[in-house]
């Protein structure tokens, strides 16, 4: 009986222990609140799951302070993913290796050259051992200022993961380039000519078209009903006022690009081109096997193709029309007991209507708007899920062992 009890809580820890042991960059900088802005942007980029998936990485990571004169620029959401995979390199560096380069200087290849977005040689960064037990880096494409310097080291894994924080952004105008523009595209006639006319009409005729034609640049995932789904929908569509039809056509649209593979691998909360203050105008992205639906409390629509994919814009037709509470709550089934709330998971995008690129791609992690709200986030109830059960389960050990030393 004991020995039954005791094996079972081993066991339950093993596993336990196991989950926590795998490497992902969001955690290890969820342990620093100074780095959460430059954490909260590797998740909306997506470079957090690429750098997971490499087993050799050194990220050089930079503070909220070094971040804020990141953002002062206003680049893109893709812009920023660029600059911000110039900072992440293709090999290992901790410290010590920082401090013992061959010749005192040395090219790192990063994650940037490997996407094929630089050109000839740019894209590797340039380490250089200073004066005074110092180590600089910067952009080879940066004149040779090696500017930056080696701050301290945050986490190393050896050989396989380090993180270590630097002085400020590599400045690369490479990297900063705008898009590479998918300049000569009109998503209303794109839609239309692929099932969607009655959608991209109406949306013709809205203010919700310049704010759809305002986030191009920034990446933009539209869901367009089909025609027949929409068609149906015209009555209660004319029935809403002037704002709630914006509303609801911009309901359509997210802020950011997400490709059929994206949808398929990231399930969560996603904040919309309607965002807006306390109107969440969410919904939910939720596989079934190959299978991606969008899910709002009232509606879960399918997709049914894909009209575009290419970053930074991803147009997919979906089987119905997404009805968010917000503008019709009538027609909600009676309150059962809300399920798991996505709790606190979405701040509401600040002014994300027009500009801002937010989307919450899990609800257990979904990044703010506002990075200044990072550092409150971080510390936050919803990220330590993962921390919560692990607590939970540790006590359910104790638990058992307690009741198998009783025995
Ligand atoms: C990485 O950690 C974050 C925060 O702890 C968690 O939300 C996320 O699901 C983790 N990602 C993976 C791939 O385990
Ligand atoms: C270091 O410098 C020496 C002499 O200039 C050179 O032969 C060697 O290839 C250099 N090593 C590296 C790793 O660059
Ligand atoms: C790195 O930059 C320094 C300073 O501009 C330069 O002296 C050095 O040769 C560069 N290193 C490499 C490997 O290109
Ligand atoms: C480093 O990664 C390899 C391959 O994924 C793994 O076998 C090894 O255990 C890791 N090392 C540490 C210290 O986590
Ligand atoms: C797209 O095409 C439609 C008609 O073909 C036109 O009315 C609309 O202004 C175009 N949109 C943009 C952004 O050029
Ligand atoms: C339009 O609104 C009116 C008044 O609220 C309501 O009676 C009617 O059923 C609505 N029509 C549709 C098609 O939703």
């Amino acid at each position: 009986m004991q020995l039954r009890y005791s094996a079972a809580a081993v066991l339950l820890l093993l596993s336990l222990l196991s989950t926590i042991s795998a490497h992902n960059i969001t955690k290890i900088l969820n342990k620093y609140p100074d780095f959460s802005t430059f954490n909260h942007y590797l998740t909306t980029t997506h470079l957090a799951a690429e750098i997971n998936s490499h087993e050799t990485i050194t990220v050089c990571a930079v503070d909220n302070a070094a971040m804020s004169d990141l953002l002062s620029k206003h680049l893109s959401i893709y812009a920023i993913k660029n600059v911000l995979s110039f900072h992440v390199l293709l090999d290992y560096f901790g410290a010590k290796k920082l401090h013992q380069i061959t010749n005192g200087t040395a090219l790192a290849a990063t994650m940037f050259q490997a996407t094929g977005t630089a050109a000839g040689s740019s894209g590797f960064v340039n380490i250089t051992d200073l004066k005074g037990g110092k180590v600089g880096f910067g952009a080879e494409d940066n004149g040779g200022n090696v500017d930056a310097t080696f701050v301290k080291s945050l986490d190393e894994i050896p050989y396989n993961i380090s993180v270590i924080q630097i002085s400020k952004i590599l400045t690369s105008s490479e990297a900063e380039a705008p898009a590479p523009g998918p300049s000569q595209m009109n998503l209303t006639s794109v839609m239309s000519a692929h099932g969607c006319k009655v959608f991209a009409d109406t949306l013709l005729a809205s203010a919700a078209e310049k704010t759809y034609n305002d986030n191009i640049d920034g990446g933009l995932t539209v869901f367009c009903p089909g025609d027949d789904a929409f068609k149906a929908f015209l009555p209660k569509f004319k029935n809403l006022t002037a704002s709630g039809k914006q509303s609801l056509l911009e309901y359509h649209g997210v802020p950011v690009y997400q490709s059929m593979a994206m949808l398929k691998s990231n399930n969560g909360l996603m904040n919309t081109l309607a965002t807006d203050g306390a109107s969440k105008f969410d919904f939910t992205v939720q596989n079934d096997g190959e299978q991606v639906t969008l899910k709002t409390k009232l509606v879960t629509a399918k997709i049914t193709g894909t009209l575009i994919d290419e970053q930074p814009v991803a147009i997919f037709s979906i089987d119905k029309v997404l009805l968010p509470t917000e503008l019709f709550k009538g027609l909600a089934p009676t309150p059962a007991p809300a399920p798991a709330p996505v709790a606190d998971a979405p701040k509401p995008a600040k002014k994300g209507k027009h500009s801002s690129p937010v989307a919450a791609d899990a609800p257990a992690d979904s990044p703010s708007d506002d990075a200044a709200d990072q550092t409150a986030d971080s510390n936050g109830a919803v990220r330590f899920n993962g921390e919560r059960f692990i607590a939970v389960g540790l006590s359910l050990c104790m638990g058992l062992l307690l009741t198998a030393v009783s025995f």
